[in-house]
């Protein structure tokens, strides 16, 4: 592993395949009476989320733990950032102080890879504006061999505000490495111009999209990241985008619905499919900690470091 996670496109097959089976045996901790080992026991991480996060954050923060970091989480509201500090003088100071890691969200794309140049900490990246978000595209490839015991040649489909996602960007780099079929589908004005190029089908018919699907990934509508309006209303884009179950009748008999969260219910995912039984989203977040202390763990050196 290099010294950063800054993004799945750093990544080979053979390093997303040793995060995942690193992975299985991490969740076994999770599984155990008392849900702690000391691999990372006198090592430092500090969590730095410039943006609200649920299951990142938290789920990190008890990855960190089960493997007996110290965990420090810097609230950015009740931070000098608010006086002003620009984030290159926040994480300098931040570095200065020598943790052994910083996971950082932040609303630009690229902040990861600035922080990556300036810092001595390894840097993870737990979601950088529009441009990457790889633990959840590993928590999830992690979900979908757990159900498929396999990526490649997998028919997946994701479906929703593809323009804004960077949710999007990492599984498309990461189920393509991976061998994947990968269909997106949104409206025309939420289809970034050229996706093709990157290796997936693109249909503005989630009913043709959906056809035969072993996955089916919805993304949220991402409200905050819109300037204009680019569906004439929620209304409307749930009649032509969200998942019902009557769409998810067209997919294969076991196909997995899945959704990084937060998930808007009645806009992109009706309740019945987001609750139903072939829904694994509460299992996505339930594998993000097994994921993420492989991926605390491989960066801190692995065995080497663990002895
Ligand atoms: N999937 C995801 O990143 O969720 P949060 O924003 O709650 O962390």
């Amino acid at each position: 592993m290099k010294k950063d996670l800054l993004g799945i496109g750093d990544l080979s097959a053979e390093e997303i395949h040793l995060i995942l089976d690193t992975a299985e045996a991490m969740r076994e901790i999770g599984q155990r009476p008392i849900k702690k080992v000391p691999t990372l026991r006198g090592k430092t991480v500090v969590n730095l989320f410039y943006e609200p996060s649920t299951r990142t954050r938290t789920s990190f923060e008890i990855a960190e733990k089960r493997l007996s970091a110290d965990t420090l989480n810097i609230a950015v509201a009740t931070s000098s950032v608010m006086k002003g500090e620009t984030l290159v003088d926040t994480a300098m100071n931040i570095d200065a102080m020598a943790p052994d890691m910083i996971v950082l969200r932040h609303p630009s794309s690229g902040a990861c890879h600035l922080l990556s140049r300036i810092c001595q900490s390894p840097i993870i990246n737990a979601g950088d504006g529009l441009h990457e978000h790889p633990t959840q595209a590993l928590l999830d490839a992690f979900t979908i061999r757990e159900h498929k015991q396999r990526i490649e040649g997998l028919k997946v489909v994701i479906v929703g505000d593809l323009m804004h996602s960077r949710v999007l960007r990492s599984n498309m780099l990461l189920l393509t490495k991976l061998g994947a079929e990968l269909w997106v589908s949104g409206p025309p004005t939420l289809v970034p111009v050229g996706i093709e190029r990157l290796g997936v089908r693109v249909s503005t018919s989630v009913d043709a999209a959906v056809e035969g699907a072993d996955v089916i990934m919805m993304l949220r509508i991402q409200h905050e990241r819109m300037q204009t309006a680019f569906v004439p209303s929620l209304r409307e884009y749930y009649n032509l985008f969200g998942m019902t179950a009557a769409r998810v009748a067209h997919a294969k008999p076991d196909v997995i619905i899945m959704h990084p969260g937060p998930m808007n219910r009645g806009v992109e995912i009706a309740s019945d499919v987001a609750d139903g039984p072939y829904s694994v989203i509460l299992e996505q977040v339930a594998n993000g900690v097994a994921v993420r202390m492989a991926v605390l763990y491989l960066l801190a050196g692995g065995a080497e470091e663990a002895d």
